[in-house]
């Protein structure tokens, strides 16, 4: 009886709650919680109570010896109370299996919406569901690259999920969240399932915009064509950026660190002739034991494309951004460099940061520039919340997730990227070596402003104008070095 009432409830509420979610525009990540998580479970007790209560009843029968119990029940529709039985046994037991069965569906689908995997755990997860949405994947659900298609990944996502919810809810998981991701699902199940790694890219011409850390913030747009190439397929070899891709060549590398920041050993093995040609830095090489005991890896799209998703940008490029689009006025005396700062700043949590970034900004113009505080009011005060804007969708103090927590390897500018292997130090046995000339990726069509503008008249790009004079050190060191996403 108590199994019955459990059940009727619970079935009751279950598809009320349905017929709800379907109704709601934006449902609470709660309600599907509840509905498809809290719900079946309690459903299922009761269903699970009525034979253990019929059990326990036949035993004390059986026991005090009153009936002789049949093995099997005799069913006779004949009988009223029989029939009666029976139909509201096969009518349940249809009615049971139908919910159960759209119950699970729903499961299924909510357990892999993004409303789910995003903001459920409110703040574990708000850093990547917050950059997420300005990516340009914002329409590709989370699960299509953390756990893509079949029965094993799902079954292994939600295995380590459970954990994550342990994690969660004892307060005992890592901030920032460690990466690279290591069980993340290899790059050929997930992201080659959308991108053909086949297709060719024609250059992508994209601009760059930099302003200048002085009182002017000059403007110092960079203009630049890259070779993405790729190819492969028909008569196209394989080239430009995407010639790494693996089509014609199997690239494998060992990295010193967790990050992959350090690598100082590289394997080509083209796939036709199956020569192989090991690239190794030469100033600072691995050891004959370091590579035996290594297990190299093969590189794929996330060796570059780290960050498809959940790019955290610097201070620096945000300013950039925000003063390219109007959003901050460039007018404003020293307005970048002071932002930048503000931003920069480690703070503890974002109320604390918004806060500061306010008070920093405008004590800076009231003391460093009364007239303009007391002239350009507005242009301050949309300035501060463009500032608090950016900062709050790019960092994450009370997860420490900042630009320089999470470096992307596409580029060379405030990380190493591509300069990990371009370096200019790889060099084979052979003596061939991994390519850091300036053109071997990208031709710079244009760069600076006002009368320091240059425009290319050949393909083959200009040679590279550093804006601030510090002699050749651009050639010899990485970008990297002096830019680390806060002013060099
Ligand atoms: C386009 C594919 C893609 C989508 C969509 C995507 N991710 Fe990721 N995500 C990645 C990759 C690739 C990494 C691994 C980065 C690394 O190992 O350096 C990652 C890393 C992460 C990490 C580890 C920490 C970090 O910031 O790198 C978390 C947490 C995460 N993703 C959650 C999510 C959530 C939640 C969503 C949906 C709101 C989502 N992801 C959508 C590709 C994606
Ligand atoms: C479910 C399909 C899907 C999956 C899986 C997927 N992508 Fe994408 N990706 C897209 C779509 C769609 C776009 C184009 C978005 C647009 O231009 O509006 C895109 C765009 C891109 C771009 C261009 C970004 C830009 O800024 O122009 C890159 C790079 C990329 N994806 C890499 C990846 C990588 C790496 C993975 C695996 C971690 C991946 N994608 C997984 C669908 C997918
Ligand atoms: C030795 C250190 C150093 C190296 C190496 C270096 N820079 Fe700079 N860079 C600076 C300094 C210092 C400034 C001046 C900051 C200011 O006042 O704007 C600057 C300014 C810039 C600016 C304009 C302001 C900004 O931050 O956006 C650009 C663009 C730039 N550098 C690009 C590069 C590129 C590209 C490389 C690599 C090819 C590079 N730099 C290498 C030190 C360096
Ligand atoms: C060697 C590094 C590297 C590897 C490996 C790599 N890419 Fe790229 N890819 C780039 C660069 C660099 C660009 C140029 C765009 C940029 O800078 O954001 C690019 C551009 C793209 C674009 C946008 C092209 C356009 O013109 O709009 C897509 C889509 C893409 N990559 C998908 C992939 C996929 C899928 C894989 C894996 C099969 C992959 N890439 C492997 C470096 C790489
Ligand atoms: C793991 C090491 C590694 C990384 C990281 C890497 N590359 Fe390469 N790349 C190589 C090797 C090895 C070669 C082949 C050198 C040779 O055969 O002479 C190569 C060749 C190239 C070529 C020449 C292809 C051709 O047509 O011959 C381009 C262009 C290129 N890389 C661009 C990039 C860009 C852009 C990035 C960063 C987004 C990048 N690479 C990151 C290892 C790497
Ligand atoms: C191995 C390939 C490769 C080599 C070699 C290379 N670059 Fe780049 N560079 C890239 C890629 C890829 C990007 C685009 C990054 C992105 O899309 O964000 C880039 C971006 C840039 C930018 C714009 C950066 C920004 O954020 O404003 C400048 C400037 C630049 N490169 C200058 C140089 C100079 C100077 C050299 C020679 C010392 C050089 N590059 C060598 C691959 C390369």
């Amino acid at each position: 009886m108590v199994g019955a009432a459990i059940t009727l409830v619970a079935g009751g509420l279950f598809i009320v709650f349905l017929v709800i979610e379907q109704y709601i525009r934006d449902p609470n990540p709660y309600l599907g919680i509840f509905v498809y998580m809290a719900l079946p479970p309690v459903l299922m007790l009761g269903i699970l109570l009525i034979p253990i209560g019929m059990l326990r009843t036949k035993r004390i029968i059986r026991k005090r010896g009153d009936l002789p119990m049949p093995k099997w029940p005799a069913v006779d529709l004949n009988k009223r109370p029989h029939r009666n039985a029976f139909f509201v046994f096969s009518v349940g037991t249809v009615a049971l299996i139908l919910v159960g069965t759209v119950g699970g569906y729903q499961a299924f689908h909510f357990s892999e919406s993004v409303e789910f995997c995003g903001t459920t755990c409110h703040e574990v997860m708000k850093p990547e569901h917050v950059a997420y949405q300005s990516s340009a994947h914002a329409r590709v659900a989370c699960t299509s690259c953390h756990v893509g298609p079949g029965a094993g990944w799902y079954a292994r996502s939600k295995l380590s999920g459970a954990y994550q919810v342990y994690a969660t809810a004892r307060n005992i998981y890592p901030r920032p969240i460690p990466t690279p991701v290591k069980a993340l699902r290899p790059a050929q199940e997930t992201c080659e399932k959308c991108h053909w790694p086949e297709k060719f890219f024609s250059a992508q011409q994209k601009r760059f915009n930099h302003f200048m850390y002085d009182e002017q913030n000059t403007a110092w747009p960079i203009n630049i064509l890259l070779k993405t190439g790729g190819g492969g397929h028909e008569t196209r070899e394989p080239m430009g950026i995407h010639w790494h891709m693996n089509i014609s060549r199997k690239i494998e590398y060992i990295a010193r660190d967790e990050r992959r920041q350090d690598i100082p050993w590289i394997r080509v093995t083209d796939r036709k002739t199956q020569v192989v040609a090991i690239f190794q830095n030469e100033e600072d090489p691995l050891t004959e034991e370091e590579i035996a005991a290594a297990t190299p890896r093969v590189m794929d799209c996330m060796d570059c494309h780290n960050r498809p998703s959940h790019n955290y940008h610097s201070p620096d490029h945000l300013m950039d951004q925000s003063m390219a689009s109007g959003r901050i006025d460039p007018s404003l005396p020293e307005v970048k460099r002071i932002a930048v700062e503000a931003m920069s700043e480690m703070y503890d949590t974002e109320e604390e940061a918004l806060s500061a970034i306010a008070t920093a900004v405008s004590r800076f113009y009231t003391d460093e520039y009364p007239e303009v505080a007391q002239t350009r009011q507005n242009a301050i005060e949309a300035t501060i919340l463009e500032i608090q804007q950016r900062y709050s969708t790019n960092m994450f103090p009370e997860m420490k997730v900042r630009w320089d927590q999470y470096p992307d390897n596409i580029g060379h500018f405030i990380n190493p990227g591509c300069m990990r292997c371009h370096d200019g130090n790889h060099v084979s046995d052979q003596g061939a070596v991994v390519s850091r000339d300036c053109t071997s990726c990208h031709a710079i069509l244009s760069q600076g402003s006002g009368d320091r503008t240059e425009w290319a008249t050949s393909i083959a790009g200009l040679d590279f104008v550093h804006p601030e004079d510090i002699d050749e050190e651009w050639k010899e060191s990485g970008c990297y070095e002096c830019h680390e996403g806060t002013q060099p």
